[in-house]
């Protein structure tokens, strides 16, 4: 397997407590946002700011904001979980219903958890992380005759999945915390952080090292032939598995070096 792949294969969020001691180097960070810049973004617009967040200061800060929850979340949320490790096996895609609060696991409880409408903190989000990058875009830019944005909203995944891939082989552990990007908290980040009203924040990120090594994940991912159409959708995709991945990257390898030559 190439050594990218594996780096892809191993990418992973870490959502357990990080150990706010122990801070991630600014040539590490640096790295990190390297590979921000050199990200591919529609008709290269680079269509990103990044706040970066070490002081222990604002940290705190920014963790006393507070988070409403959605109602649509929790709603949306229970289709996407496996409630027993067998269903996630199966079905191969979605999240562990562990990974939310117990009344949140159960679709009877939907009502009372909607009308209770805790919020919660954002520090219980952002669990002792020494770094937060915030990622944001001006949504008054768009691609050429992109309809909504969409071709700079995949821009900026594009942005975070090469950071993504950066953090994991520098060994440092990276969630995504999209609740940042949500209406009152937005608002809120906005004044703290001095950040322009015409920008939008799309993510953030919460970067560091576990406090503890304990947490393993169970990663479930669909099978190629779950996805992959040959030539006409529907038609199963199937390569016999002892050509599977060496023959595509040498044909990678080949079409690259054939660039560089012209
Ligand atoms: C656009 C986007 C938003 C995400 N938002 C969150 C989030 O708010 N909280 C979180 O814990 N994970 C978030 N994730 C991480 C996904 O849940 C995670 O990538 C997925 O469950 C697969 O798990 P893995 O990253 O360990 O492979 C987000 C990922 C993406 C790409």
């Amino acid at each position: 397997m190439s050594q990218i792949l594996q780096i892809v294969r191993k990418r992973q969020s870490s959502r357990v407590p990080f150990d706010s001691e122990r801070l991630v180097p600014r040539r590490d960070l640096k790295q990190i946002l390297e590979a921000a810049r050199w990200a591919p973004t529609a008709h290269n617009m680079q269509n990103f700011e990044i706040v970066v967040v070490d002081s222990k200061e604002v940290l705190e800060r920014i963790g006393k904001i507070n988070s409403p929850i959605s109602e649509t979340f929790i709603r949306e949320n229970y289709q996407q979980l496996s409630f027993s490790k067998e269903e996630f096996l199966q079905r191969k895609v979605g999240i562990l219903a562990t990974m939310f609060p117990p009344e949140w696991r159960d679709p009877a409880k939907v009502h009372e958890v909607v009308a209770e409408s805790k919020s919660w903190l954002l520090s219980e989000t952002m669990e002792d992380c020494p770094v937060v990058l915030i990622v944001t875009f001006d949504p008054r830019r768009r691609a050429p005759a992109s309809q909504g944005d969409f071709l700079g909203t995949i821009s900026l995944g594009c942005v975070m999945e090469n950071m993504w891939l950066v953090a994991q082989e520098l060994g440092i552990s990276f969630t995504v915390m999209s609740v940042f990007s949500a209406e009152l908290v937005e608002k809120e980040l906005k004044q703290l952080l001095n950040i322009p009203e015409y920008l939008r924040i799309a993510f953030a990120i919460r970067l560091g090292y576990p406090a503890s090594t304990t947490a393993k994940y169970l990663r479930v991912r669909r099978d190629l032939a779950m996805f992959v159409h040959d030539n006409r959708f529907g038609n199963r995709w199937y390569t016999p598995s002892h050509t599977t991945s060496s023959v595509s990257i040498r044909a990678d390898s080949h079409s690259k070096k054939k660039t560089l030559r012209t």
